[in-house]
Formats: structure tokens, C-alpha cells, sequence
């Protein structure tokens, strides 16, 4: 695939998986209208919504059809993925004024419907990817298996512990390992979920689940790596947040700790080994693996 032509693609792909994750918000009305509107306005705001559209092109290493369980988690994750947004940029934990180019959940609507709408989006993830216990496909083991993975990987032992860790260490002096700590369950929890859950959902084999984690396991790390970098080198325009906000919180990032040139080269490490445990997937890989080199040159 040349490279204006997976643009095009990409563009295409991304359309289609917000038209499937909008499908599942709820209806802006009754009195509680106020914590729907704020979950709606941080979920439309926009965003890259990487995370459905990893785990729909993982399933399809394993599957071609795709059915409504499948659209029902890939809303549930960038739900999660929201409410991680709108509680990270909380006062409380990195006080940000700006997110997906519009400002936060918590300037808008307040501070305690922002805690809520993160509550809310959370709860209601579970509620809407549960709907695929009813379904007929892909059955039962499936569907449990792939809650279960929905649950823990942004759990405690997760998001949640890394976020943890995060917050304990800023302005702290912090080893290597802490913040690899940090890295891989702060994000890449997230990122290993959407490519387990797509390939639990598509059929895949205990084997084949696990080498989807570990190349989910690269892609996360390579992607926060950046965000890192990023946070130095963009601009607040093209990121759509601002920059900076590592320093301004006193946070040791990848960057700081191994340099800008060493950084950008554990991108591009990580993400051809992830390359290479694609490829050993097989399948309907081409797209997944031309996401994944773009992963390393994004800007945003
Ligand atoms: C940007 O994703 C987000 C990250 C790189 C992850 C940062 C981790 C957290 C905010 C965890 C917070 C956890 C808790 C429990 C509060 P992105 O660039 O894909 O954003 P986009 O969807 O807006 O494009
Ligand atoms: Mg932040």
C-alpha cells in the first residue's frame, strides 16, 4: 500500500468507526440530561479513535463478517478511553484547559459533571458492550472472555495502576523501570485490550490472542514514546491539546530520560518488532501493519 493511498484508507476507516461508536451514545434527555450531554460533548469532540479501529482490524486477521458485538465493544473502548481523557485533565490531576481542540470536559460543564461524565462513560461502556451477551454470535465464551479483557486491562492492574504510579512519581525522581511501569499500563493496557478483545471477538486461538497482546504491547509503548516526543515537538494547533504539559508538570518522560534522537529510535524499534509479530498473524494484516508504521511518523 503507498502511502496516499492508505491516507485515503486510513481517513475512510476512521470515518466508519466514529459513524459505529456514536451509533451507541445515549439520548440527550430527562433530568439527568446534564452528565449525558457532557459524555456526548467529550466523546464527539473527536480524536483519533485509534483504539476501535485497532480492535476491528484485529478481528479481521481472524474474521471477515463483522456482527454488532463486535460495533458494541469498539464503542465500549473509546468510552473508557474517554472517561480516561476527561479524568486525566481533571484539576486534580493534570489541571489541562484543552482536549481533542476544544476545551475540557470539566471547563465547560464544571468540575462535578466532568467526575461524573467520566463515571458515566465508564459504567455505560459495560452497559453497551454487555448488550452482546443477548446476540447469537459469536457466542457466549467469546463475549465473556472479551468483558472480562474489557475489565482488567483498564483496571487496577492496568490504565488504573499505571495512571496510579503516574500521579505518585510526577516531580518525583523516578527509575527507568517506573516509568516503563507507567508507560505500559497507562497506555498500552489500553491499546493490548483493543487488539485482544478484536482478535477474542474474531476467533483467534489462545496462541494467536497472546502474540496480538504482545504487538499491542510494542504499539502502546511506541505510542506513548511519541506522545512523549510530541509534547516537546508539536505544536498546540496540530495536537489538538497543549504542549509542553510534561514540563509544566514536572514530569520525567521517555524524552527526558533517554533523549530526543535515542526516543525516536525505540519508536521505530517497537514498532517493527510489532511489525513482525503481525506478520506472523497472517491474514488480512496490510492495513494493520501500514497503521502501525504510521503510528511512528504521526504528528498528532
Ligand atoms: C492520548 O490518546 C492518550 C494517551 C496517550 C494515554 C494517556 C493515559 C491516560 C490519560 C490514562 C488516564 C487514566 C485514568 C484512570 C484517569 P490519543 O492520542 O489516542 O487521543 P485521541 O483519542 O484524542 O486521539
Ligand atoms: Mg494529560
Amino acid at each position: 500500500m503507498n502511502n496516499s493511498s492508505f491516507e485515503t484508507e486510513l481517513r475512510s476507516r476512521i470515518r466508519d468507526t466514529e459513524a459505529i461508536v456514536v451509533r451507541y451514545l445515549p439520548e440527550e434527555t430527562g433530568y439527568n440530561r446534564t452528565v449525558l450531554r457532557a459524555m456526548n460533548y467529550a466523546v464527539r469532540a473527536g480524536g483519533k479513535r485509534l483504539r476501535p479501529l485497532l480492535m476491528r482490524e484485529t478481528y479481521h486477521l481472524f474474521c471477515p463478517e463483522e456482527g454488532e458485538a463486535l460495533y458494541r465493544f469498539m464503542a465500549a473502548i473509546e468510552m473508557i478511553h474517554t472517561y480516561s481523557l476527561i479524568h486525566d485533565d481533571l484539576p486534580a490531576l493534570d489541571n489541562d484547559d484543552y482536549r481533542r481542540g476544544r476545551k475540557t470536559t470539566h471547563l465547560v460543564f464544571g468540575e462535578d459533571m466532568a467526575i461524573l461524565a467520566g463515571d458515566g462513560l465508564l459504567n455505560y461502556a459495560f452497559e453497551v458492550a454487555a448488550g452482546a451477551f443477548r446476540l447469537a454470535e459469536p457466542g457466549l465464551a467469546r463475549v465473556g472472555r472479551a468483558m472480562e479483557t474489557l475489565a482488567a486491562k483498564p483496571g487496577i492492574y492496568g490504565m488504573i495502576g499505571g495512571q496510579t504510579a503516574d500521579v505518585e512519581l510526577t516531580g518525583k525522581e523516578m527509575t527507568l523501570e517506573q516509568l516503563q511501569y507507567i508507560h505500559e499500563h497507562k497506555t498500552g493496557a489500553l491499546i493490548e485490550c483493543a487488539m485482544m478483545v478484536g482478535a477474542i471477538l474474531g476467533g483467534a486461538s489462545e496462541e494467536q490472542i497472546r502474540t496480538a497482546e504482545a504487538a499491542a504491547s510494542k504499539i502502546g509503548m511506541a505510542f506513548q514514546i511519541q506522545d512523549d516526543i510530541l509534547d516537546v515537538t508539536a505544536t498546540e494547533e496540530t495536537l489538538g491539546k497543549p504542549v509542553r504539559s510534561d514540563e509544566k508538570n514536572q514530569k520525567v518522560t521517555y524524552v527526558t530520560f533517554m533523549g530526543m534522537e535515542r526516543a525516536a529510535r525505540d519508536v521505530r524499534e517497537l514498532s517493527s518488532e510489532a511489525v513482525s509479530l503481525l506478520e506472523s498473524l497472517g491474514g488480512e494484516n496490510g492495513f494493520l501493519i501500514a497503521l502501525t508504521d504510521h503510528l511512528t511518523r504521526r504528528d498528532r
